[in-house]
């Protein structure tokens, strides 16, 4: 089947032009007295036991490199103690890397003194915390508008951006409430409207989710992504659920003993793990969930535009082999579907245009973010193709429902609780 490269991932955030907002190069944490000098020998290749057992040091990062582009929604995933923590920590530099380079909008922020570094965290930079961290003798308002106030803007006006952060969320009406009130769902939407208050550029998520039981983790999920899509802030987003990074990631770097060992697409991670380890984290992860339509679609051997004569039509379906081609406008607009049955009809009809031979039957259309679970019940009773459009109706391309079926044979099912 010919699908679309890898790297083409179906979401609104390819198609907008990339700028680099975060790099990060070859950077190093090796924790204990000794780091540096670990780093220099042979010992920075061996494997982290060997160096902590020999020397006493913490091999926490090695030699990492990535770049997190503007807007992007940047997973970190990798299993407990595999530097993820460590990672977002030197990206803030609350710690200070052994070696490499970190870069936030071309400024190499490990040469940042004491004041640049306060307005990076202050001004450039907001944390959601696995354990919410709110202070809890004061209230969600007074909560949401902390950052704020520690930036010194004045009672009104943070105020006014707090309460607008609480109604993002969902929170409306609990502004006077004290943490301990709210369930753990809700207290975390608290952390991520303090994050949203501040308003800053790039937002560092450590495993913010994990803490909430399962349902209200996915609808957590889903929040967030929408709220994404309202307000593009460049997100790091830690976790050690590999669904979930699927779910809310643009793009996955997979972190073990500190060293990368891949880094992309989720449909990349899922169709071709870079090892062992990936393939154990991606064994039970669910096709259904993750195959987007814009993964398997297809570009059909016809088309039809409505401009085109009744005689030339039934030619280029005859020459295609084709019973049924989808027929489209200006701009790839999707009309609908013409069938060589209801052309042969109409062709006898006097003045009948290629307008006349579409056919009336329902189409099934679908927006290419259309995961495979949603394009089963589909493809159950569709008749014909599925069309992919965009948001204007544009024409991407088709799905056949062999094809649906087909990807989901592949599916090892979910196991997902
Ligand atoms: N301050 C420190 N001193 C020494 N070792 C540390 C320190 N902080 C972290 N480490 C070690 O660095 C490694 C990476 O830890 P880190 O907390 O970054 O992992 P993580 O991927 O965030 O794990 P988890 O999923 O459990 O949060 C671990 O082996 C940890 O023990
Ligand atoms: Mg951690």
């Amino acid at each position: 089947m010919d699908t679309m490269e890898p790297n083409q991932k179906d979401n609104s955030f390819k198609n907008e032009e990339r700028e680099v907002c975060i790099t990060v190069e070859s950077l190093w944490k090796i924790f204990g007295d000794k780091g540096l000098d670990v780093l220099k020998s042979d010992l920075r290749n061996e494997p982290k036991e060997n160096v902590l057992e020999k020397t006493g040091c913490v091999m926490a990062v090695r030699d990492v490199s990535f770049t997190v582009n503007r807007g992007e929604f940047f997973v970190i995933m990798g299993l407990s103690g595999s530097g993820k923590s460590t990672l977002i920590r030197l990206l803030l530099r609350l710690i200070e890397p052994t070696a490499g380079g970190i870069y936030v909008n071309g400024d190499d922020i490990c040469r940042y003194n004491s004041e640049q570094l306060m307005n990076f965290r202050r001004y450039t930079t907001s944390m959601v915390f696995q354990h919410f961290g709110l202070l809890p003798h004061r209230t969600v308002l007074d909560n949401v508008a902390y950052g704020l106030k520690i930036r010194g803007i004045d009672k009104k006006e943070r105020y006014d951006r707090a309460y607008e952060a609480i109604e993002t969320v969902g929170l409306k009406g609990w502004e006077q409430y004290m943490p301990k009130a709210l369930s753990g769902g809700m207290q975390q939407r608290v952390g991520i409207a303090r994050a949203l208050a501040n308003d800053t550029e790039i937002l560092f998520m450590d495993e913010p989710f994990s803490g909430l039981d399962p349902m209200i983790r996915r609808e957590m999920q889903d929040e967030l992504i929408e709220l994404q899509d309202k307000v593009h802030k460049t997100i790091l987003f830690v976790t050690h659920d590999l669904h979930e990074a699927l779910k809310v990631g643009d793009r996955i770097v997979i972190l073990r003993d500190g060293k990368i060992v891949q880094i992309g697409y989720p449909e990349d991670v899922i169709s071709s793990p870079a090892d062992d380890y990936v393939r154990e984290f991606v064994q039970d992860a669910s096709p259904a969930k993750v195959l987007t339509a814009g993964r398997i679609m297809d570009q059909p051997d016809a088309l039809l535009y409505e401009w085109q004569g009744l005689k030339a039509a039934l030619h280029i379906l005859k020459t295609a082999k084709e019973e049924h081609v989808f027929m489209l406008g200006r701009n790839r607009k999707l009309l609908g579907i013409v069938t060589t049955k209801r052309l042969k009809n109409i062709i006898k009809n006097t003045g009948a245009t290629l307008k006349d031979a579409l056919n009336e039957e329902d189409l099934k259309v679908v927006s290419p973010e259309t995961t495979l679970e949603d394009l089963f019940p589909l493809a159950a009773e569709a008749e014909y193709p599925i069309a992919v459009v965009d948001d204007e109706r544009r024409f991407l391309g088709e799905i056949q429902i062999s094809s649906i079926f087909e990807n989901m044979i592949q599916d090892k099912g979910d196991t997902n609780a």
